[in-house]
């Protein structure tokens, strides 16, 4: 399906474009015999369903050939027609029982596309009399049904495109018939069965033949296709193909594009592949049970910029012809079994972007020229047998952005990465570094991953890493030592750092200054009390405050601050009007307050409160704010009365993800930030899951609770509020709000107990919304139903998921969309033993987040998303 977008550009155009608009005045004349054209096109239009008027032009008082989506072009060579005819009635929103009847009367009918609608229907067996048809585009536009064979009956058509409907059952063996066919696009069907040879026997003119995402067919790769001598583009991915790759394929020195990756095929690939392929710019085999070496002729394919062979089973060494292809951008050999060492690359000529060679067994060292590359943006060699030293210039290129060679036997020092100055993920654990974290990467702009753990690295971790915007900084089974910089600590897990005995800090074991605070070693005190002396003082002026506030009622308020904020109890309470409310929960309003040094703070009040005992609601609070993590809320402390508990946060400027899919009715953001703010929530509910003991459980995870930085990367907040209002409260909460109910797992209301099953329901629906665009409760505004039931209703139907996915996203995101898509029906399914942990639903994402990542190298402004 994606080839057709690519082919529309690049292949020569069809008969269909227009060179010369004919003249208003020039309609044909033909009228007295038969009826007028316009009046058949009228007709046709009388049978669709056209609701937001596009074809509203079409009237009697202009000459059709002036009607919008009417093209006429002079066509001497059409038979019997003076002109020819092309309708382009693609993306209209036009549904209705389609009938070809009065419109196959056209004269000189050339091309018709009716692409990107919503027929519901087959396709109408009248079209098969469109006797003049040269291209016949019905790509996406819901159509159902099997194939029909009358199709055959269209003796000039040059282009077929079917893709992207939900058609059923065999291919028709009769379509051999079409003899003149360069295109026929027939991917993201449900097409089964086998695929008959003789189909393919007389396809002799093919440039392009897709059949690509029909997982239900059962069939070998017919030999056939490799006698197809034209052929260009060939997309057969995903459709359930089996058995060796033919020989015949060897043949085909037309082809540009070879995809014949997530198949069942297998074997080895045939000897001699590519010595003919001259032209082959893109070959993919990947994700199949392919096996034995890579035939070394893939290095005389000149042309060939991508070479995609990973998760197969190959052995022997990379074809050494390939690291000194002129054109060659993209090497993924991840997950095979690879032996060999690495070439030098050829100095200063390689065009190599990207190179991944994960999970095979390379040995040796890491090519020294590696630093000449100078388009190279992700390298990365995990799990390998590379040993020796890094190479100083290992970053030299000015694109680079992720270096992963996590697991190999790498040894020596840490070079200074000063050159990298794009330099997004650096992946070195499991290695036998040593020396010291060098303090220059606090340096590098744009560095958010770094994993080191599990080398042998000394020293202490440097102050210069605050400088940087980290996302992870796993440090963990070391040899450092020394005091760790105040806010890494703040910032990010303790399990990043254990491992480390010689490490001290608040919150570690180690304690930096004193051994005599022991018995108070509760990691939060100590975290306050080192934090800023000045904190303690604070909060115990804003509790005098709060006290003297409501002297005269019988409950006075405390104030408890985890983190420094300029706040007194008068202004706390003076920021509860309504005009500063900025939201409502299940648990009560949400208020905005501005500080006097500028911040502004969050406030969650909490009604039907304040029941539990000060001391017991202090200890939840201090368990939630010790929850420290990129993807979560910053609690910077809460407010306490009898009958009341206060909770204040760190205000995000972007409001709330709901705040965004609600504004003004229309969510425009792009699919890529869509998948970097499921990434984010992902991370964080799975920071709360599985990185504390005992397990933190959010309860209450809707989009509301997900805040958004300016950078709309999102944080979640209101997580663990049943533990501060106790389980009663929670429960007569959760049922009396009504407007949320559908984040809410179905067997809530029966379970005993809580289970993180249930937040993984709740996550569900979030990717739900970032799917569809449409907000969780009443996601359409003619039906009650809420966004499960609403997306349910529609999966099952035929080309249901082409409804469900946002629109405004574009086709090329479609992949990810419906794989997102999957895995949110997953989360939510109604047997929780069904839906995936989190962990896992972060190793799903994760393969998105690659997916979204540009072809090209990305800016530094574009953070590569990985966790
Ligand atoms: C069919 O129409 C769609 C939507 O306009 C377009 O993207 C595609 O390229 C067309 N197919 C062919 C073969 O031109
Ligand atoms: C398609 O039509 C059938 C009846 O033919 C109907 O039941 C179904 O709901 C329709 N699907 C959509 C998405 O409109
Ligand atoms: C093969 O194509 C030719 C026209 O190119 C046609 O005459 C012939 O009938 C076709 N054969 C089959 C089996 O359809
Ligand atoms: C490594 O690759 C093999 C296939 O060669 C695969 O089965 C295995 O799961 C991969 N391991 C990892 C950690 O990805
Ligand atoms: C780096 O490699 C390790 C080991 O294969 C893997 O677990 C990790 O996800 C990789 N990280 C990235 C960002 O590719
Ligand atoms: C790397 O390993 C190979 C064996 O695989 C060994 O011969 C070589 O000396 C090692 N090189 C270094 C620098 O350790
Ligand atoms: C940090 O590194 C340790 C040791 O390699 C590993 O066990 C742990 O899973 C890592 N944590 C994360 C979140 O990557
Ligand atoms: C850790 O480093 C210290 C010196 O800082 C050294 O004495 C000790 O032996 C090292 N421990 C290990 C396990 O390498």
């Amino acid at each position: 399906m994606a080839s057709a977008a690519a082919v529309g550009t690049s292949l020569p155009l069809f008969l269909l474009l227009v060179s010369t608009l004919i003249a208003a005045s020039a309609s044909p004349s033909s009228a007295a015999e038969a009826q007028a054209p316009q009046e058949l096109l009228l007709d046709f239009k009388a049978s669709l369903r056209d609701p937001s008027g596009a074809l509203s032009g079409w009237s009697r008082s202009a000459p059709y050939c002036n009607w919008p989506h009417v093209a006429c072009t002079s066509a001497a060579a059409a038979a019997n027609a003076a002109v020819s005819v092309s309708l382009s009635l693609q993306g209209l929103g036009l549904s209705g029982e389609l009938s070809a009847a009065s419109l196959c009367r056209v004269p000189g009918l050339v091309a018709l596309s009716l692409a990107s609608n919503g027929f519901n229907q087959t396709i109408p067996l009248d079209l098969a009399r469109c006797a003049s048809l040269a291209s016949l585009n019905l790509s996406a536009g819901a159509f159902w049904g099997p194939l029909p064979e009358q199709l055959a009956a269209l003796p000039a058509l040059v282009s077929l495109d079917l893709s992207g409907n939900s058609f059923e059952g065999q291919v028709p063996a009769e379509l051999a018939a079409l003899g003149s066919l360069e295109v026929l696009d027939l991917g993201g069907n449900r097409l089964s069965g086998v695929l008959h040879p003789a189909l393919f026997r007389n396809l002799t003119s093919l440039h392009l033949l897709d059949l690509s995402g029909n997982q239900f067919l059962e069939s070998e790769l017919p030999p056939e296709i490799g006698r197809m001598s034209s052929l260009r583009w060939l997309y057969l991915q995903g459709s359930g193909f089996t058995g060796a790759i033919p020989e015949s394929f060897l043949g085909l020195e037309q082809l540009q594009v070879l995809d014949l990756s997530m198949n069942s095929l297998t074997g080895a690939v045939p000897p001699g592949f590519g010595l003919k392929l001259q032209k082959l710019m893109a070959l993919d085999l990947s994700q199949n049970g392919l096996s034995g070496p890579f035939p070394e002729e893939i290095g005389k394919c000149s042309m060939l910029q991508r070479f995609e062979v990973h998760d197969n089973a190959f052995t022997g060494e990379l074809p050494g012809g390939l690291w000194s292809l002129p054109d060659l951008r993209v090497i993924r050999a991840q997950n095979n079994r690879f032996t060999g060492r690495l070439p030098e690359f050829p100095s200063g000529q390689s065009r190599l972007e990207q190179v991944q060679l994960d999970n095979n067994s390379f040995s040796g060292g890491i090519p020294q020229s590696i630093g000449q590359v100078r388009t190279l943006y992700r390298f990365s060699a995990s799990l390998n047998e590379l040993n020796g030293s890094l190479p100083e210039n290992i970053c030299d290129s000015p694109e680079m952005s992720t270096i992963n060679i996590s697991r190999n036997s790498l040894s020596g020092t840490i070079p200074e990465f000063r050159s990298c100055r794009r330099l997004v993920s650096l992946y070195l654990a499991g290695n036998g570094f040593t020396g010291p974290i060098p303090a220059s990467l606090g340096d590098l702009p744009v560095l958010t991953y770094i994993d080191m753990s599990s080398n042998d690295l000394t020293g202490g971790v440097p102050a210069e890493l605050q400088n940087l915007k980290l996302a992870l900084l796993n440090v963990s089974y070391n040899n450092l030592s020394g005091r760790v910089p105040p806010s890494l600590i703040s910032e990010l897990p303790a399990v990043f750092l254990q491992g480390n005995p010689g490490l001290c800090g608040p919150g570690l074991p180690n304690d930096c200054d004193a051994p005599l605070r022991k018995h108070q070693a509760l990691a939060l005190a100590a975290t306050v009390a080192s934090f800023l002396t000045g904190v303690a003082l604070l909060a115990v002026g804003a509790f005098a405050v709060c006290r003297r506030l409501h002297g005269s009622e019988p409950s006075p308020w405390k104030l408890v601050l985890f983190h420094p904020v300029k706040i007194t109890g008068e202004e706390l309470l003076a920021g509860f009007h309504d005009k500063s409310i900025i939201g409502r929960g299940a648990f009560g309003k949400i208020y905005l307050i501005e500080l006097q040094d500028g911040q502004n703070i969050a406030v969650k009040r909490l009604v039907n409160s304040g029941k539990l005992p000060f001391r017991a609601v202090k200890n939840e609070m201090k368990a939630l704010a010790k929850v420290r993590h990129k993807n979560i809320a910053k609690m910077l402390g809460f407010c306490y009365s009898d009958g009341e508990v206060s909770i204040m946060y760190d205000y995000l400027q972007m409001g709330s993800l709901q705040d965004l899919i609600c504004a003004h009715q229309k969510f425009t953001m792009a699919w890529k930030g869509r998948v970097r703010i499921a990434m984010g929530v992902a991370l964080g509910l799975a920071h709360l899951h599985h990185d504390h003991t005992p397990q933190v459980l959010h309860r209450d995870l809707k989009a509301s609770n997900v805040l958004l930085d300016d950078e709309f990367e999102p944080r979640i907040a209101g997580f663990g509020v049943d533990r501060v209002v106790g389980e009663m409260a929670y429960q007569t909460s959760m049922a009396s709000d009504l407007n949320y109910k559908c984040y809410v797992a179905p067997e809530q209301s029966r379970a005993k107990n809580p289970t993180h099953l249930m937040d993984v329901h709740s996550f569900g629906v979030i990717l739900l919304e970032l799917v569809t665009g449409k907000p969780a409760e009443q996601p359409a505004s003619d039906d009650s139903v809420d966004i499960v039931r609403w997306v349910r209703r529609r999966i099952n139907v035929a080309d249901g998921a082409s409804q469900i996915l946002d629109p405004s996203i574009s086709r090329t995101a479609q992949q990810g969309m419906q794989a997102a898509l999957e895995l949110a029906l997953r989360c939510t399914s109604v047997m929780p033993n069904q839906r995936p942990a989190m962990d896992e639903v972060v190793r799903s994402l994760q393969q998105l987040c690659f997916s979204v990542h540009p072809q090209t190298p990305p800016q530094p402004t574009e953070i590569v998303l990985e966790p």
